[in-house]
């Protein structure tokens, strides 16, 4: 049985590809028998993180909190995959040294290439002004210097994705 627990951190651009490549990976850990959680913002905003807004303070609120719960699981083996945009490098960095166990997947796709899938019409909605702080709009983005992984799913396959984050986990696993 795995005793040791890590945290997958998701982060990109809405639509990037977080969630998709988030359940993917949890869908073969399921299968292998591992224990995993997810904690996607889109979910934790309507109960851990309900009430917060996509102000600087709000979303570094959001990411301490998510941060927190993974490494509460972290720490009892679980493997905790995260997607949340998490645009800001220093909460990031901060949430990633205290959970110790800790991989950062950069999921990254060009604005344009996010803005053309659209997958929840959002981008649609900011472009109309329906949406304040929207980020890669008018708000900031800033991606990793240095992640473990990088997703380019404007160029691979969601299967091509998932087995890049797959051969940096695998290797976790079998030194765990
Ligand atoms: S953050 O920045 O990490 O706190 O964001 P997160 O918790 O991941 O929430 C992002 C999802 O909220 C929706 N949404 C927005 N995204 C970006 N900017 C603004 N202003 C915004 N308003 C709502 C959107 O569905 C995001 O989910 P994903 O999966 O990234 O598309
Ligand atoms: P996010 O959670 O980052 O907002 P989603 O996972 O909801 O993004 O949407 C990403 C979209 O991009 C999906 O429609 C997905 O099928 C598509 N896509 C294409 N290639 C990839 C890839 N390599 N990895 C992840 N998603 C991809
Ligand atoms: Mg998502």
């Amino acid at each position: 049985m795995q005793e040791q627990g890590i945290t997958i951190w998701f982060t990109g651009l809405s639509g990037a590809g977080k969630t998709t490549i988030c359940r993917a990976v949890e869908q073969k850990l399921i299968n292998l028998g591992y224990k995993v959680e997810v904690l996607d913002g889109d979910v934790v905003r309507q109960n851990l993180c309900k009430g917060l807004g996509f102000s600087r303070e709000d979303r570094n609120e959001n990411i301490r909190r998510i941060g927190f719960v993974a490494q509460l699981l972290t720490r009892n083996g679980v493997i905790v995959l995260v997607s949340a945009i998490s645009p800001y490098r220093e909460i990031r960095e901060e949430v990633g040294q205290k959970i110790g166990n800790f991989m950062e997947v950069y999921v990254n796709a060009p604005l344009e290439v996010c803005e053309q899938r659209d997958v929840k019409g959002l981008y649609k909605r900011a472009r109309n002004g329906e949406i304040p702080k929207f980020t890669g709009i008018d708000d900031p983005y800033e991606p990793p210097l240095n992640p473990t992984v990088e997703c380019r799913t404007d160029q691979e396959s969601v299967a091509e994705s998932l087995e890049k984050v797959w051969q940096k986990l695998e290797e976790f696993l079998k030194s765990a």
